[in-house]
């Protein structure tokens, strides 16, 4: 049942909903500025649960000093309409006192996982990550949850979690929502000019030339190339990676990769990064 979800409405107040059965739900944890993407989660949420909870949360504790949390895109009007439209029963939108009252000690440490790849240029944003994410669960109760593969990094660590800290939660991953020139969706891309989307193009097109390679060494390299050809872009890095482990791969690696890539364009950090099989 959803007793705890029942009291946590009660201490924060959410909307009132679609709790009185007993069927299952499922959560999509969400920073708000809500796009295709997000709505993709919540129908693939629709078709694994009775009902549907999403939460709107820009989470502090992800944000790194120099990083964009003052300036990230917030849209609540907007991003309620979307969530009744896509028949969301639930919106969960705590105040950031509610979710971090005063004393604030305990926090889930994402690892050395959480050093590596995204983790070494934004360090501590996937502790801020499982934190909230943690927390979230706790106070929604959902019996599932969907991430976007378009994190794979923030999805393969959630799914170490919930392992490592026995979560009773199914996690969901949902494959990545596209313009149709590629480019994948993000709330970030608000803040790129006309001529700025042309640049951050090539993250999509680099790895579309990587995944038509076989060898790690040859899907590196083609991918790079693209990158390379484009001066415009600030690459921050460009891995293939095991999809559970985030390490990465060599030329022996059979099976499946995630070639991932992070560059800023101007001032707007983007990241992507495709799933592939190797050998
Ligand atoms: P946010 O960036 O709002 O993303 C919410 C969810 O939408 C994440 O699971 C993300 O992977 C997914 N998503 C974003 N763009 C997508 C796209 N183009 N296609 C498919 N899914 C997409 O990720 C976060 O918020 C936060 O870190 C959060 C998990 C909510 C914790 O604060």
């Amino acid at each position: 049942d959803h007793a705890g979800l029942v009291k946590a409405r009660e201490t924060l107040g959410i909307g009132a909903g679609a709790l009185s059965g007993a069927g299952t739900l499922a959560l999509v944890p969400t920073m708000g500025a809500l796009h295709e993407g997000h709505r993709s989660l919540v129908r693939l949420a629709r078709e694994r649960a009775d009902q549907v909870a999403v939460s709107i949360f820009v989470n502090p504790l992800q944000f790194g000093p120099a990083e964009d949390f003052s300036r990230y895109p917030r849209t609540f009007e907007a991003d309620l309409e979307i969530c009744r439209a896509e028949g969301v029963g639930i919106v969960f939108a705590p105040s950031a006192e509610e979710m971090y009252p005063p004393g604030r000690q305990v926090g889930v440490s994402a690892g050395a996982m959480g050093s590596i790849v995204e983790g070494e240029f934004r360090p501590g944003h996937l502790d801020g990550v499982l934190t909230v994410v943690l927390k979230l669960f706790n106070l929604v109760r959902p019996d599932v949850a969907v991430f976007g593969q378009k994190d794979a990094q923030q999805l393969a660590m959630i799914r170490r979690m919930v392992a490592d800290l026995n979560v009773p939660v199914t996690v969901v991953g949902a494959p990545t929502v596209r313009e149709p020139d590629g480019l994948a969706l993000s709330s970030r891309n608000r803040y790129l000019s006309p001529r700025d989307r042309q640049v951050a193009l090539a993250l999509s097109r680099a790895l579309t030339e990587g995944s038509a390679e076989h060898a790690a060494t040859r899907v590196r390299r083609a991918a790079r190339a693209v990158l390379d050809a484009e001066p415009s872009l600030a690459l921050d890095y460009l891995v293939l990676v095991d999809p559970a482990t985030f390490t990465e791969v060599g030329d022996d690696h059979a099976g499946e990769a995630i070639l991932a890539v992070a560059a800023r364009v101007g001032s707007t950090r983007l990241i992507d990064n495709v799933t592939l099989t190797l050998g």
